[in-house]
């Protein structure tokens, strides 16, 4: 394994481009690999067994590039198929989980509020995460259905986000929550909606900083931190034209994106 080889980096569709602007920013010299599932999106009602075998073909065919560590940039993905990659894949592969820690710490109402797909907040993963803090916080589960699906358009229907938005924050906010979890990578790509809807006052927490850190500590471990000069490359399994519309303007830049089945 060498440092020069890039990082593969992925997620149903554009949420792990929070997560990729962090390593980018954190890492500049790093080449990095992005896939968006998009034709899959969203993972969040599908179950382990889709997600494991469509997790492992990416896996498959970023070994084939090489790359020199995987990160999965998707909370859904990591929660059902991490465990499957580290057993089968021989390269570090970082996941993501939502960010309670750092909730429960800033929480001074005890309420925590986590915002994430229904497949992370029915995985084991989460039950336990959750079952770490009992007695601590009180940490109160709400899936958003049908937010990654307006996220994921190349021309998203605004009200239609603010609507689902009140419906999901609101009650949260009635309960006495002070403190937020962004625990879907695609909610970091609204999070001034949600700051506006939530209010000032509201803490908002997600993972995408960590997520860059814990990359760049396992490549230090490992003697893989580039010196080269990074590049950044994009694919997508969804229809191209499309594609190329969407992740230019969720990167903040013209990108050329390339197929992947
Ligand atoms: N962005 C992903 C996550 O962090 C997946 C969302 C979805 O495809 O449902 O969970």
């Amino acid at each position: 394994m060498t440092s020069h080889l890039p990082v593969g980096i992925f997620d149903s569709g554009v949420g792990g481009l929070s997560i990729l602007k962090k390593i980018h920013q954190l890492l500049p010299r790093e080449s990095l690999l992005y896939i968006a599932d998009s034709v899959n999106a969203p993972y969040g009602p599908k179950g382990d067994d889709f997600i494991i075998s469509r997790s492992c073909e990416i896996a498959d065919y970023f070994l084939e590039q090489p790359v020199k560590a995987i990160v999965v940039a998707c909370n859904t993905a990591t929660a059902s198929a991490v465990r499957a990659l580290r057993e089968n894949y021989a390269v570090p592969i970082i996941g993501m989980e939502p960010a309670i820690k750092p909730a429960a710490e800033l929480s001074r109402s005890e309420l925590i509020g986590v915002l994430a797909t229904e497949g992370t907040l029915g995985s084991d993963k989460f039950v336990d995460l959750k079952s770490r803090y009992d007695g601590e916080v009180e940490i109160i589960n709400m899936p958003c259905p049908g937010l990654v699906e307006h996220i994921e358009q190349v021309v998203p229907d605004i009200d239609a986000i603010n609507s689902l938005l009140q419906n999901y924050i609101q009650p949260l906010l009635v309960r006495g929550v002070d403190t937020l979890v962004l625990g879907c990578t695609h909610y970091s790509l609204i999070t001034d909606q949600i700051r506006e809807i939530a209010g000032a006052e509201i803490n908002i927490v997600d993972t995408d900083d960590a997520v860059a850190r814990r990359l760049a500590s396992v490549l230090e471990e490992n003697g893989l931190l580039s010196e080269a000069q990074g590049s950044i490359r994009f694919y997508s399994s969804g229809n191209i034209k499309s594609q190329q519309q969407l992740l230019s303007h969720c990167w903040g830049n013209k990108v050329e994106v390339e197929n992947f089945n």
